[in-house]
């Protein structure tokens, strides 16, 4: 009787996977403060794409971890053709083509040495505008390497219009912005500035939103709808589905939530001491987002999830 008559189901072709490659490594490193995530080599990376298109999940998102020394403060490798994450890019596309939605994360704080998500001015502070440039010809680069859909999660203002302008300008009418409209600064983003050897010092409040705030969700995604997002984004998830049932109660475009490393690595901390069912409670918390509203949940448990499903056949 349950099963008919859920209100909402997990399916791997709602669940997208974040990945990453790092550039120089000869076998992929395994994570410490993410349990079965891993920095994948090129090859192994183009072997786990496949996976997960046989696993049925809707989509996977990259991440690139360049060489230290390849760092610089304008992020120039975030725009090089043959930057790791562009190369990347091409690999995926090369092995899974369509079977998959190929998105690609369009911001400069792995690739810069201070670790910001956009280069800075003089005074040190970011310079949102100097930012929206270098975006758009990252937007190009990875679109024009393969990317289904680029992810602007470095929350400049303007940067979805920016974005669009650039990628219409270079006949890239087709790739499509899921932009992180609701992203806010967060204490849970902690195992992924170590998946992705960030540099930063300090913190991201110049651009990132304040936690207390609701309303300003509905604001900054209004804001992206109106600049050309097709599919809006809230960040991090779980503790944030007041802000993701408002935006997805009125949004026009699709709705992804992301269930960030800190929420993932906690749940894996606690089974990992026995102190929780590690499995039950991580489709309970993906479940849960999904029931908020999240039309597309972005999870690094994308792949056991879509494994339960097949093995019970109980989801799709
Ligand atoms: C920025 C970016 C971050 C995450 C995704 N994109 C880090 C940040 O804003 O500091 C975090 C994702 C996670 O914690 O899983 N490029």
């Amino acid at each position: 009787m349950r099963r008919l008559t859920a209100e909402t189901r997990l399916n791997p072709a709602g669940l997208v996977l974040p990945m990453f490659v790092q550039e120089g490594i000869s076998e992929p490193v395994e994570l410490d403060s993410l349990p079965a995530v891993k920095r994948h080599t090129l090859d192994s990376l183009a072997r786990a794409a496949a996976e997960a298109a046989k696993a049925g999940l809707g989509g996977v998102m990259l991440f690139g971890v360049p060489a230290t020394d390849k760092k610089d403060p304008f992020g120039s490798q975030a725009v090089a053709e043959d930057g790791i994450l562009n190369r990347a890019l091409a690999t995926v596309r090369a092995e899974v083509g369509d079977a998959l939605v190929v998105m690609a994360d369009t911001c400069l704080d792995e690739f810069t040495t201070h670790g910001h998500c956009g280069v800075l001015a003089a005074d040190g502070s970011v310079d949102n505008d100097a930012t929206l440039e270098i975006y758009g010809a990252q937007a190009v680069a990875q679109a024009r390497a393969g990317a289904h859909v680029v992810g602007p999660s470095g929350m400049m203002d303007h940067q979805v219009a920016a974005i669009r302008d650039a990628l219409d300008a270079a006949g890239l009418q087709n790739t499509s912005i899921l932009a992180y409209a609701a992203k806010y600064t967060s204490a849970f983003y902690g195992p992924f500035r170590e998946a992705v050897a960030c540099s930063l010092e300090g913190d991201r409040r110049s651009y990132q939103m304040d936690p207390a705030n609701r309303r300003e969700g509905r604001l900054e995604t209004s804001l992206d709808i109106a600049e050309g997002a097709d599919m809006v984004m809230v960040k991090p998830a779980g503790y944030f589905l007041d802000v993701l049932a408002d935006i997805a109660a009125t949004s026009p475009v699709p709705v992804a939530a992301y269930q960030v490393s800190g929420e993932y690595a906690m749940i894996q901390a606690a089974a990992r001491n026995g102190w929780i069912d590690g499995p039950a409670a991580l489709r309970e918390s993906v479940l849960s987002i999904h029931r908020a509203g999240a039309d597309v949940v972005l999870t690094y448990a994308a792949m056991e999830l879509a494994r339960e499903c097949c093995d019970t056949c109980d989801c799709c």
